[in-house]
């Protein structure tokens, strides 16, 4: 299969520090597995947690490669839930959920770790290991990709530049404010460059010029061919991202009135 993602090269500027850690990346899956990236797919999904209660209900769409997705709704609709479902730490009650162009609702346990790592994860409430530093957490997604100290140093240090946290990088996080952990959470989930990043409302604890600044990150990230969902209550970061869709979930069901989410329009090609 062709590759049809963008040379490093090719990204802005500020894409620098991603486009750095993302080049080594390559090598272990080589660029046909990176092409392989297909569309992501829940059909006719329901969701229900183990005593019972029904948390998503009946939902089918499907998105896009190389899209950016704003997922929103009041608090309790089933955002978290959703997201779990798409970073594979749930399976649908019902349903089928297609990822990768491959069907995982049924995937042995074994598998999904592989999955896994192709995916960044923005928790809603960040989940860094407490006793290792900044740079240290931002450096796991490199590591674990087998990268040397040599390989990690440079794209870590840049990262956490960007995010404004240079002078932070040997603290930990209990040590860190609630808007510093975050960005260490988004650092570490940006910097293997994933071929999907979900964000559990990412900037719900930073200022206005940050917020700004992260979603400038996301953009650069989805130029370079990730597939992004951020779920948020920001209508502002919505507004200000031109071609990003909208998904909103009421009470655990997504409507689509324009069918979008269904039948994805091949703008998002040659991303
Ligand atoms: N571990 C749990 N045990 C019981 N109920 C849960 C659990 N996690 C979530 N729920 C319930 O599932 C529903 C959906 O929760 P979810 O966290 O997905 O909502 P959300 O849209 O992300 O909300 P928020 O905007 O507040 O983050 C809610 O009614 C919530 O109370
Ligand atoms: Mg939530």
């Amino acid at each position: 299969m062709r590759n049809t993602r963008p040379s490093f090269a090719e990204g802005k500027q500020e894409c620098a520090a991603i486009g750095k850690a993302a080049a080594p990346c390559e090598k272990p899956g080589g660029k046909e597995g990176r092409a392989s990236v297909g569309n992501r797919r829940i059909r006719q999904c329901w969701f229900a947690l183990r005593h019972g209660a029904e948390v998503l209900r009946d939902l089918d769409f499907r998105l896009a490669k190389g899209g950016f997705y704003f997922l929103t709704g009041p608090s309790g609709a089933g955002k978290t839930s959703l997201l779990q479902l798409l970073y594979l730490a749930r399976r649908p009650t019902r349903g089928r959920i297609q990822l990768f162009d491959q069907d995982l609702t049924d995937a042995p346990r074994d598998v999904l770790p592989d999955f896994r790592r192709r995916i960044g994860v923005v928790f809603q409430d960040f989940r860094l290991i407490r006793h290792l530093s900044a740079f240290d957490n931002v450096a796991l997604p490199l590591r674990i990709a087998g990268r040397s100290d040599a390989e990690v140093e440079g794209p870590v240090r840049e990262m956490l530049a960007w995010v404004g946290l240079a002078d932070r990088a040997s603290a930990r996080p209990p040590t860190l404010s609630g808007g510093e952990q975050q960005r260490v959470a988004i650092a570490r989930a940006v910097i293997s460059q994933p071929e999907l990043l979900v964000a559990d409302e990412p900037t719900g604890n930073v200022d206005a010029d940050m917020a700004t600044r992260l979603l400038h990150l996301f953009t650069a990230l989805n130029r370079l061919g990730t597939t992004i969902v951020v779920a948020t209550h920001d209508v502002s970061l919505i507004a200000r991202t031109p071609g990003a869709r909208l998904m909103r979930l009421e009470k655990g069901s997504m409507a689509d009135p324009t069918g979008i989410l269904r039948n994805p329009p091949t703008e998002v090609r040659g991303r």
